[in-house]
């Protein structure tokens, strides 16, 4: 029996599919194209409308073929999003459960007791590590602790296993992943779990997402400028600079906080590359409200902003309150947004010119020959180069730039 995964959403639902792929293949399945699948799992994402319209087009889709597959849905949707999806699938599934999941051909492998103690079957060049899951902010725009449910940190001990087996088999760089790390409430501390990842032989990059302005410590900031594999890297969602918006979106802190913070990671490491998450249009968002943002930006200078028009998700608190922000409204505050980042990395990345910096390949760029990797601070360094550099560093001497990214030349010297 073939399998094929399709998956939509965040770094951890790319993890829970290795997961589940790791599962299947206990079980027997082998994984194949999706043309040639006899069953087809899609991991699905529901943090906005456009996701769950995205979902409707493939399972659309995937009816339309003659040898029609087995459809199985799972992830992170909400109860209702099941009901209604599930006369289109032939089963919906919770992630979680999966030792229950009900398919004829799953036999073996049912004795373990997590989601989370199941190998994953790893499909990137980099390995990606859930630390912990579920959340308990209640931001007032998000499905997420509707979906996963109460935070849950995995024991300290499997991490820190995952981890060693992932360095031993020859992965360069690991993810530690949460919905919000810093509230890792395993035997340890999140910074005291960095410290000890940090400590594993091997020469290796250590990245973590996602942090909450919230419970951002000094104990993490001095991890990150100690530890020598942790990353100059840090995201670092804003959401709004408003402190009226703020508080209406249940994230408490203001902006005075969140630029306090900026200060003192960038005191601390001055190298640090920051990105961030922005919702724009929000339900209530004035001109005035969106300008703060604007202002923030100006500030802090992010090397990276992850900008999101304001979708409303049924079940959370600010589906109730009325939308004021039109969808071309939208799109002209996140053009704005755009252009300001725009402008602001063309003269970042001109600094890097001409120097030498340690990169790790990722993938083909679609520019045919060249290839794609970052740099610790996160940024896209594109060069000429063979496939076989993938999943390993390499040094660059950087020699062009643009606001989304570097180019470089392999230095053979
Ligand atoms: N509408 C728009 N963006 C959202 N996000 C979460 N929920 C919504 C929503 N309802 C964004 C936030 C979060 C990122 C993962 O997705 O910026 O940090
Ligand atoms: Fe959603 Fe807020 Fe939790 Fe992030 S911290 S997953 S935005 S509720």
């Amino acid at each position: 029996m073939n399998y094929h995964i399709i998956t939509y959403g965040c770094q951890m639902n790319r993890n829970d599919s290795e997961r589940i792929a790791g599962f299947l293949e206990k079980n027997g399945l082998k994984e194949s194209l999706e043309n040639k699948a006899d069953i087809i799992f899609l991991n699905a994402c529901s943090i906005r409308q456009s996701a769950i319209d995205r979902l409707y087009g493939k399972i659309k889709n995937l009816k339309k073929r003659n040898k029609k597959p087995i459809i199985v849905l799972t992830g992170c949707l909400l109860e209702k999003d099941k009901k209604k999806l599930s006369s289109l699938v032939d089963y919906v599934f919770t992630l979680e459960k999966i030792f229950s999941w009900n398919l004829p051909f799953l036999k073996e492998d049912k004795k373990r007791k997590t989601f989370y103690e199941i190998t994953p079957k790893r499909k990137n060049v980099f390995a990606l590590i859930s630390i912990m899951s579920g959340c308990n902010n209640f931001c007032s725009y998000c499905v997420v602790p509707y979906t996963k449910g109460r935070e849950f940190s995995r024991p300290a001990k499997d991490i820190l296993q995952e981890v060693e087996g992932a360095v031993k088999s020859g992965f360069k760089e690991v993810w530690l992943l949460g919905q919000n790390v810093n509230s890792y409430r395993g035997e340890i501390s999140f910074p005291k779990l960095l410290q000890e990842v940090n400590k594993i032989r091997g020469d290796f990059w250590i990245r973590f997402a996602t942090s909450h302005p919230k419970d951002f410590s000094n104990d993490l900031i001095n991890t990150i400028k100690k530890c020598k594999k942790i990353t100059n890297y840090l995201h670092l969602p804003l959401q709004s600079g408003d402190n009226e918006i703020l508080a209406r979106m249940n994230r408490p802190y203001t902006r005075e906080k969140y630029l306090k913070i900026i200060e003192d990671v960038r005191d601390a490491v001055p190298k640090i590359s920051i990105s961030t998450d922005i919702i724009v249009g929000f339900p209530g968002e004035t001109e005035k409200n969106f300008r703060n943002t604007v202002d923030i930006f100006n500030k802090v200078r992010f090397d990276m902003m992850y900008i999101a028009r304001y979708s409303p998700r049924v079940q959370t608190a600010a589906f109730k309150m009325k939308e004021t922000v039109s969808p071309d409204e939208k799109r002209r505050r996140e053009k704005i947004l755009e252009e300001l980042l725009k402008e602001s990395n063309y003269k970042k990345n001109k600094k890097f010119l001409g120097k030498e910096l340690k990169v790790f390949v990722l993938k083909e760029s679609r520019k045919k020959g060249m290839i794609l990797g970052k740099t610790e601070g996160y940024k896209n360094v594109i060069f000429r180069g063979s496939k076989k550099t993938l999943g390993n560093f390499v040094k660059l001497k950087i020699h062009g730039y643009s606001p989304w990214g570097l180019k470089g030349k392999i230095n053979r010297k």
